[in-house]
């Protein structure tokens, strides 16, 4: 697992061999590579030689002839020189793992530029062996050395051993669980706030698009920034070193701080300023007075404890944000690249994954994410060094050789997966796949920590984006498989153009909120303030052009039957009884008794007899009549079921009649991010209420127009249903 640097033009391998044709021709390739934007290929070429633990050093580039591999009992593998296999894996990763599988079977030996010789593995059985058995001779964290530089000497990425483990062990659970929950939320609020903002006609690489996206939601899910301005001083400030990353290939004798305009030099500068921000939100977080209830990953490390009682100090905390920023948010945004670019080439796909959408089903949006990661694994094979000689795939192979559990392959046999390079998500609905099977995310110890964040990250940006916009690919073709470092990627980035946008959203949170208290209990609650609630109600001057604005857009005509649910303590009803006039019917209907008496004695005292009060729970509702309109007013985001309830009073409304919600919710993004405080006090009062989104519910009726005013603390929304309904 490591990232991609790209490595400057000035780049030059050192050598430490005499001057022969094969280093003349070793260094072309080099330069051919990097001319071909395969120049990512050093880091991975460092990534995957096992170096010295401790200092990282420059790449060094290990020739090791066949005939010395096969003197040395190596699985059979290309004869090709290490510079030609080089730059075909780089060209064309797939077709080459694949190619050379079927000359040489299921473990083969490749000799590659600067990566030195390694042995693949394409074996199912073997890999799962080889991943889940002894494992103290198998070492990932040196190949990963010379991030060091970057990532410190704490970093699970570059830890082995009991340290290894140690670390990994503090990771995890903040990725486990009800964690992710909470990411799917992040990571909603960040891909509507982005997608909302794309135009028509907007031209973009999807790559790039999503790596900002990803980003984003790595600061706020896991080092759980939500301040604007902070996470615009993180950005700039880590971006700045990420970019850098090609100095880490730098040979020893040119990394030296020799001021800020050589390259060592600004560097060290900008990772001493990533630092200083770094250890800055680290304290900041220490000392919150809600430390012990935050839920992002870094406020769960730092209530974390190891095995002895230790809590992790803060250089290891720094090191650990800093990984998983370089693990996660490259590889998920190429992972959500391939996969836009599989969708807009397979419109059968892309149909019914909308169709699932729209009918609430979520079982195919996963399939479509494992099945891209199959077809399109980011990274063609994880790595390990032996330490020890060990038997693999019946191969006896001797300490120091690098094996390559080549991922890639594995999920393009024929005998795992039937037509295997087709693009088919609903085999893992049919449960095709078995485990070992599908390796994206690696396995065994050293499987990746993010993997349930990288998939929900995937699928609920693949719902924000094909429930709300057409997208059209700008280039004909499907996007060539390249190698950038060690992770593959679309050769262009995916880039498309935005063609309609439909307003659909998917569905609100309002309907998914885990902890929404059952409605027994709120209604408890209501029953209990229903007389303080309906005297104090009159001091809320906000409340009456709200429902004006509310009426207004249920367009009713006089004699209409209007219904009205969570009538609360009756205040909407002078509104409507206006607008429907004597031979129109109000039907209200609300869950508390307590509540439909304060209603009751409203009506009572303005002599309504076209006034039905309904005591029902709305997700249950049962009525004997159609209705001309449906209004539900500031009940939506407080039903602990709104998706039935909705659906229910939309069998019943006419054709060419409109329902509306009116509710209030901090709704608007930056108005959430502003008001973090209250909306945190608010969601522990009532789960979910700040953050629903009526209007992603509403869209599977059809159009739907939004009124937000106050702020956007107050909106209408409404849906009308269409003549032929
Ligand atoms: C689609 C996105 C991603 C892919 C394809 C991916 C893939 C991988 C792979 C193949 C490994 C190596 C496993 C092995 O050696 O067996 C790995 C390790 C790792 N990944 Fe990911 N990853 C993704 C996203 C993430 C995210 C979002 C995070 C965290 C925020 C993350 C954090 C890590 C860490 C910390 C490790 C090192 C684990 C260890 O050495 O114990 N990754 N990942």
């Amino acid at each position: 697992m490591a990232l991609k640097p790209s490595v400057p033009s000035s780049f030059r391998v050192a050598s430490s061999a005499r001057r022969s044709i094969s280093t003349v021709v070793r260094d072309i390739c080099i330069k051919i590579a990097i001319k071909n934007d395969a120049s990512r290929l050093a880091y991975a070429a460092r990534a995957r030689t096992s170096g010295p633990s401790t200092l990282p050093t420059a790449p060094q580039s290990t020739y090791i002839p066949m005939t010395a591999i096969q003197n040395r009992g190596l699985p059979p593998g290309p004869r090709a020189p290490a510079s030609v296999n080089t730059v075909r894996l780089v060209q064309r990763p797939l077709q080459s793992l694949l190619g050379w599988r079927e000359r040489y079977g299921d473990v083969f030996t490749v000799p590659l530029l600067v990566f030195g010789v390694g042995v693949y593995v394409c074996d199912p059985s073997a890999i799962r062996e080889m991943l889940t058995g002894e494992q103290s001779d198998l070492h990932a964290g040196e190949a990963n050395a010379p991030l060091s530089s970057v990532l410190g000497e704490c970093s699970v990425l570059t830890l082995d051993g009991r340290e290894h483990l140690r670390q990994r062990k503090l990771l995890l659970p903040p990725f486990q669980g009800s964690a992710i929950q909470n990411f799917r939320t992040v990571i909603r609020d960040v891909a509507a706030a982005d997608v909302g903002s794309w135009g028509e006609g907007e031209r973009f690489v999807m790559r790039e698009r999503m790596r900002a996206l990803t980003f984003e939601v790595i600061v706020r899910a896991v080092f759980g920034v939500t301040d604007a301005d902070r996470i615009k001083r993180l950005r700039g400030t880590l971006v700045s070193v990420l970019d850098m990353q090609a100095v880490l290939f730098l040979p020893n004798m040119l990394r030296h701080d020799l001021g800020r305009f050589s390259p060592w030099g600004q560097f060290q500068r900008r990772l001493q300023a990533a630092d200083a921000l770094i250890y800055e939100e680290i304290a900041l977080r220490r000392s919150e007075p809600d430390l012990e209830e935050r839920t992002d990953v870094l406020s769960l490390l730092l209530r974390a404890r190891d095995e002895e009682g230790r809590s992790m100090t803060d250089v290891e905390l720094r090191d650990e944000l800093m990984t998983m920023l370089l693990a996660g948010h490259e590889t998920t945004a190429t992972g959500l690249a391939f996969a836009f670019d599989l969708l807009l080439r397979n419109p059968r796909v892309l149909h019914r994954l909308r169709e699932e959408l729209i009918a609430g089903e979520d079982t195919y949006l996963d399939a479509v994410v494992s099945e891209t990661l199959r077809l399109r694994p980011v990274i063609d094979a994880n790595a390990r060094t032996l330490t020890k000689p060990r038997t693999i795939g019946g191969w006896d192979l001797p300490a120091g050789i690098r094996v390559y559990p080549a991922i890639a392959v594995v999920h393009l046999r024929e005998d795992l997966y039937s037509q295997p390079h087709e693009f088919r998500p609903e085999r893992f609905i049919d449960g095709e796949a078995e485990s070992y099977a599908w390796l994206p995310f690696g396995g065994g110890i050293r499987r990746c920590i993010g993997a349930s964040l990288a998939q929900a990250e995937m699928a609920e940006v693949i719902r924000t984006v094909v429930s709300s916009v057409d997208l059209q690919p700008t280039r004909p073709d499907p996007e060539p498989v390249v190698m950038r470092g060690i992770t593959l990627v679309p050769r262009h980035g995916t880039p498309v153009v935005v063609g309609r946008i439909s307003g659909k959203r998917p569905r609100s949170v309002a309907g998914e909120y885990p902890n929404r208290r059952p409605l027994a209990e709120i209604v408890k609650g209501y029953d209990r303030v229903a007389r303080l609630y309906s005297t104090l109600e009159p001091l809320y001057l906000i409340f009456p052009p709200a429902r004006r604005r509310a009426v207004a857009a249920l367009d009713l005509k006089a004699g209409d039957v209007v219904l009205e649910i969570g009538a609360g303590s009756g205040r909407n009803l002078p509104y409507l009884v206006d607008a429907v006039g004597p031979n129109g019917t109000v039907i209200a209907v609300d869950a508390s008794e307590g509540m439909l008496a304060q209603a009751r004695k409203l009506m009572e005292r303005h002599g309504w007899s076209n006034v039905q009060l309904l005591r029902q729970d709305a997700a249950q509702l049962r009525l004997d009549r159609d209705v001309d309109a449906v209004l539900f007013s500031l009940s939506y985001s407080v039903l602990p079921e709104p998706g039935p309830a909705l659906e229910r009073a939309w069998k019943l409304l006419r054709p060419s009649s409109r329902l509306v919600v009116m509710d209030m919710g901090l709704t608007d993004p930056r108005l959430r991010r502003a008001l973090a405080l209250i909306a945190r006090l608010l969601d522990k009062l009532a789960p979910g209420d700040p953050y629903s989104r009526p209007w992603d519910d509403l869209a599977s009726y059809g159009p739907v127009a939004i009124e937000r005013f106050l702020l956007g603390l107050y909106y209408v929304c409404t849906v009308e249903k269409a003549a032929n309904l």
